[in-house]
């Protein structure tokens, strides 16, 4: 079992319109989709698609249309009881691919609301291999809050390994305190999180390498640092690899690195080595690339181009 945490849902509003944007005035849509969105919904959806048990852990509101729409995607859930809709995120394209986007402010949570998230990923995650903590935190949470769930979630025997997939203020926290057993930043979020721009004279993989070893093993277990259509790179305490994706088409990178955690922890999770659980985190996020929207990819979905991985030597 996987058990993922939402803290931060969004309801993604697809609007698509057969003439350009005219602000000010009437229009009428030719068509709108609903999504329901979160990076650790999103993990889980792509492993259950591999068969890998999984449930997500979020906060909702029973009359919130957030509700309706995430039902609707037939995730296993644990929902805590919470007020207020999950802030929702408009996006709005033309004709011609001029896509707008509207960000709409989310629900401030209260410290109660945080108390119950955690209580519930704590019960969720006892006996999992996994928990995943994916995404921003809610207006109200402090930066710190992952740091109380890793807290809470290790206070029981059988407490699961934890991968973080955040940003900003709350990655760095989470660094800091909360001794994650596993990272996935892409180059700018760790950037971000060092505090060093990379070192420019020596190749990408190397460079990301570098900074990740500065973190391994003393602050996070390990690191798998995605970067883009050039792959990723995995440090851990007992080496640094990169690979590469295969050949791909790319229509739509939204979620490739929620799949790419996704595809990581399929292969850890049925016993795969450093090396193979790198190639299969690429392989899935790539896969997320080259389909189209925000659709989760099955193995049937992989890309059939080699994924080549090599160890990185200081
Ligand atoms: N242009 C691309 N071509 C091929 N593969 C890609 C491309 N972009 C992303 N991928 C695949 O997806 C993985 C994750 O991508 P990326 O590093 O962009 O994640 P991210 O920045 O965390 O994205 P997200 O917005 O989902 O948080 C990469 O390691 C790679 O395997
Ligand atoms: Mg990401």
């Amino acid at each position: 079992m996987i058990v993922t945490l939402t803290a931060n849902p969004s309801l993604d509003r697809a609007v698509t319109l057969a003439e350009p944007l005219r602000p000010g005035e009437v229009q009428t849509a030719q068509s709108v989709r609903e999504d329901a969105g979160g990076k650790g919904i999103n993990v889980t959806r792509v492993l259950l698609g591999s068969g890998q048990d999984s449930v997500a852990v979020l906060p909702l509101d029973a009359d919130d249309q957030f509700a309706v729409v995430l039902r609707a995607a037939g995730v296993p859930l644990r929902p805590v009881a919470a007020h207020g809709a999950a802030r929702a995120n408009l996006t709005i394209a033309d004709p011609s691919g001029v896509t707008t986007k509207i960000n709409l402010p989310g629900v401030t949570r209260s410290r109660e609301d945080g108390d119950a998230l955690i209580a519930a990923v704590a019960a969720a995650a006892a006996g999992a291999r996994w928990l995943v903590l994916a995404g921003s935190l809610p207006p109200g949470l402090p930066d710190d809050f992952y740091v109380d769930v890793i807290r809470a979630v290790r206070a029981n025997a059988d407490a699961p390994r934890i991968a973080v997939d955040t940003s900003g203020a709350a990655l760095r926290a989470v660094v800091a305190a909360g001794a994650p057993d596993l990272i996935k930043p892409n180059d700018d979020e760790l950037v971000e999180l060092t505090g060093a721009p990379l070192d420019a004279s020596i190749p990408l993989p190397q460079a990301v390498a570098a900074a990740g070893r500065a973190l391994v093993p003393d602050r996070v277990g390990a690191a798998f640092v995605t970067l883009g259509g050039a792959g990723a790179v995995l440090v851990t305490p007992d080496g640094a690899w990169q690979g590469t994706p295969p050949p791909t088409r790319v229509r739509s990178t939204v979620g490739a690195g929620d799949s790419s955690l996704a595809g990581f922890l399929l292969a850890e999770a049925s016993g795969g080595e450093p090396e193979e659980c790198l190639r299969s985190g690429i392989r899935y996020g790539s896969a997320a690339a080259a389909l189209p929207g925000t659709q989760a990819p099955t193995p049937a979905d992989l890309l059939p181009g080699d994924v080549p991985v090599s160890a990185l030597t200081h």
